[in-house]
């Protein structure tokens, strides 16, 4: 693979001297496959590799994320399971991963069913903000990886967050879509959460050989300007086999381009005061 036009020169972060409270962050695209799992499972745990404990909540039916992890879900507690039952305690709902600092409140198809059984509930865009509450000060960074929609499900990741990161995938019809996530964060700032704010957005699957890449990372720059993260995560199958193992891209090749792109867009978000 060849290297991204990445901007690598961001610090390598401080140790951390205590942990939490967590920023709460969003990972938002309601269009499907534009690495929204694959940033949250590589962010976190370049993160995590820089000391920061982080905690991931699955929050797509898909259960791509747990997957991701290795997590079978199985007969696991879930965060549908903490939505639906109010009496239930976060703590246990969470477990631990074979990544160090990185924990996961997972979820399976189970969640599919939330929407529904929410519509006439009180409070319901809050739900996922109490859950998170009670775990926040153990944590530096918490991530909800939102499933590809503008429902209820996410409007709740909205709800409970300080900050959304949207993927886009260098394609064709890229910004298509992305007018219609903003306004759903302002619509969230304006009724639900007053200090939401737009964290930034990540060129993925960037291929240097193709002029269309170039032409996309162009057009979003016109658009976006600085909210466009300098970082610019590289097209590979690196990141197809990295989820089939299980593992996060810095273990499965710690070394690789792949890798290192994730770590880069780490320290851009704690350089630019996204994370603690
Ligand atoms: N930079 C990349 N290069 C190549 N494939 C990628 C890259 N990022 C993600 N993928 C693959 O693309 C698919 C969709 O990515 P995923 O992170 O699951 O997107 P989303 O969560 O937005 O649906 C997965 O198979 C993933 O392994
Ligand atoms: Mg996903």
């Amino acid at each position: 693979m060849a290297k991204p036009p990445s901007d690598t020169r961001f610090a390598v972060p401080a140790a951390l001297k205590s942990h939490g409270p967590a920023r709460i962050i969003a990972m938002c695209n309601q269009k499907g496959g534009v690495g929204k799992t694959t940033t949250t499972i590589n962010v976190a745990a370049a993160l995590a590799e820089y000391g920061r404990k982080v905690l991931l909540v699955d929050f797509d039916p898909q259960g791509a994320l747990s997957a991701g992890l290795g997590i079978n879900t199985g007969d696991l507690p879930t965060v549908y399971d903490l939505m639906m039952n109010k009496d239930m305690k976060t703590r246990d709902a969470i477990i631990t991963t074979k990544v160090p600092n990185i924990d996961l409140l997972p979820a399976n198809i189970d969640l599919s069913a939330a929407e529904l059984r929410l519509v006439s509930e009180m409070g319901r865009e809050k739900i996922l903000k109490g859950i998170l509450k009670q775990v926040s000060d153990d944590y530096d960074l918490i991530m909800i990886d939102c499933q590809p929609s503008l429902g209820l499900l996410t409007v709740n990741a909205l709800t409970a967050a300080h900050g959304v990161m949207i993927p886009l995938a260098c394609e064709f019809f890229a910004l298509r879509g992305v007018a219609l996530l903003i306004e759903t964060v302002d619509k969230v700032r304006e009724h639900l959460n007053e200090t939401l704010q737009v964290d930034g957005i990540l060129a993925t699957m960037y291929d240097p050989r193709t002029l269309h890449s170039r032409e996309v990372l162009d057009r979003l720059h016109e658009v976006f300007g600085e909210k466009v993260f300098r970082s610019v995560i590289g097209r590979t199958v690196k990141f197809p086999d990295a989820t089939v193992a299980g593992l996060p891209i810095t273990s499965f090749a710690p070394t690789s381009i792949a890798a290192e792109s994730y770590r880069t867009v780490a320290r851009e978000l704690v350089a630019r005061g996204n994370c603690a």
